[in-house]
C-alpha cells in the first residue's frame, strides 16, 4: 500500500507502520489521520498480516501531538468533529482491532502521540521516550481518548496530575506507573517489538482477537459475561481442537485462524 505520510511494510506477518513527518515531529495532521485509518483497515483485512507495530520516523519523536497548526480555524463544532473523526477512524479502530497492534515509542509521545500509543494494545519505549498530555498549555484538553485511556492505564490521580500539569515523564517513569511494558535502548526498540510480535504470531489468531475483546471491556459491567461467552466460542473453533490435540500429542500446534 502507498501512503503520503506513512511508511508501511509487511515482513513475516508483521506490519510496521511508521509515521513519516520527522520535520514536524510526526504531528498528526488530517493526512496522517486519513493514512492511519487506511493503514489500520489494511491490518484488519489483509490475511498476510497477523500483527502490527506503530512507530515514528526519526530519532526524536514518536508523535509530538495533533498538528497544532490545524487548530486555529476550528470552532466548537469543528473541534468536536476533529476529535470524533480521529477517535472513530483511528484510535478506537486500533484499540478494537482483531489483531495485536503495539506501539514502539521512539522519543516524544505528546498529546495525540501519547493517545496514539495508549490506543495500542501495549507499549514498548526507547530510553529517550517522553510522554505527556500538554493540551492545557494550549487551552485544550486531550481529544483522542487521552482522559479515558490514561485513567484506565495509570489511575485517576496520576492521570489528573499529568493532564493538569502538562509535565512530561521519561520512559523509566512511564514504565514505573504502568504506561509502558518495556524500556530498551533506541537501537533495540523495533527488534524488541518484532521479537514480542513474533512470539504472539505463533498463537491462535481467533483466541488473540478474543483476548483483545475481553481485556478491552475489563471493568465494564459486561466484562465477566463477555469472557464467558467468548471462552465458549473458542470451543467451536478448529484452532482450539488443533491446540488441545497438539498438546496431547506433544507436538507444536499449527493454527489456521479458523
Ligand atoms: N503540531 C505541529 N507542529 C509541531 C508539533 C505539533 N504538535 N510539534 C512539533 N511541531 C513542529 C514545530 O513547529 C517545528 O516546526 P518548524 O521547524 O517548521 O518550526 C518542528 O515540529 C520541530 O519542533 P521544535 O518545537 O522546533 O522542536 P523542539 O525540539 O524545540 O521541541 C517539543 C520539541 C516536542 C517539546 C515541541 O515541538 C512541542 O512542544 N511540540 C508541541 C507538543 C504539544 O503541545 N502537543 C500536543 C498538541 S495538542
Amino acid at each position: 500500500m502507498e501512503f503520503s505520510t506513512l511508511l508501511f511494510t509487511i515482513q513475516n506477518g508483521i506490519a510496521t507502520i511508521t509515521i513519516n513527518r520527522p520535520d514536524k515531529l510526526n504531528a498528526l495532521n488530517k493526512d496522517v489521520i486519513q493514512d492511519l485509518s487506511n493503514a489500520i483497515d489494511e491490518v484488519y483485512q489483509n490475511a498476510e498480516i497477523k500483527s502490527a507495530v506503530i512507530t515514528g520516523a526519526g530519532a526524536k519523536a514518536f508523535v509530538a501531538g495533533a498538528d497544532i497548526s490545524e487548530f486555529i480555524s476550528l470552532n466548537k463544532e469543528g473541534g468536536a468533529a476533529l476529535a470524533e473523526k480521529g477517535q472513530t477512524n483511528v484510535f478506537n479502530k486500533i484499540e478494537n482491532a482483531p489483531k495485536p497492534i503495539i506501539a514502539a515509542v521512539n522519543g516524544f509521545a505528546l498529546g495525540g502521540g501519547c493517545e496514539l500509543a495508549m490506543s495500542c494494545h501495549f507499549r514498548i519505549a526507547a530510553e529517550n521516550a517522553k510522554f505527556g498530555q500538554p493540551e492545557v498549555n494550549l487551552g485544550l484538553i486531550p481529544g483522542y481518548g487521552g482522559t479515558q485511556r490514561l485513567t484506565n492505564l495509570v489511575g485517576k490521580g496520576r492521570a489528573m496530575e499529568l493532564c493538569m500539569t502538562s509535565n512530561m515523564i521519561d520512559a523509566n517513569e512511564a514504565h514505573r506507573i504502568g504506561l509502558v511494558n518495556h524500556v530498551v535502548p533506541s537501537e533495540q526498540l523495533l527488534p524488541k517489538a518484532i521479537e514480542i510480535l513474533t512470539t504472539i504470531n505463533t498463537k491462535a489468531p481467533l483466541a488473540l482477537a478474543k483476548v483483545i475483546e475481553c481485556v478491552n471491556v475489563a471493568g465494564s459491567e459486561n466484562g465477566f459475561q463477555t469472557e464467558i461467552n467468548l471462552f465458549g466460542d473458542c470451543f467451536d473453533t478448529q484452532d482450539m481442537k488443533e491446540g488441545v490435540n497438539a498438546f496431547l500429542e506433544k507436538r507444536k500446534a499449527a493454527f489456521q485462524g479458523a
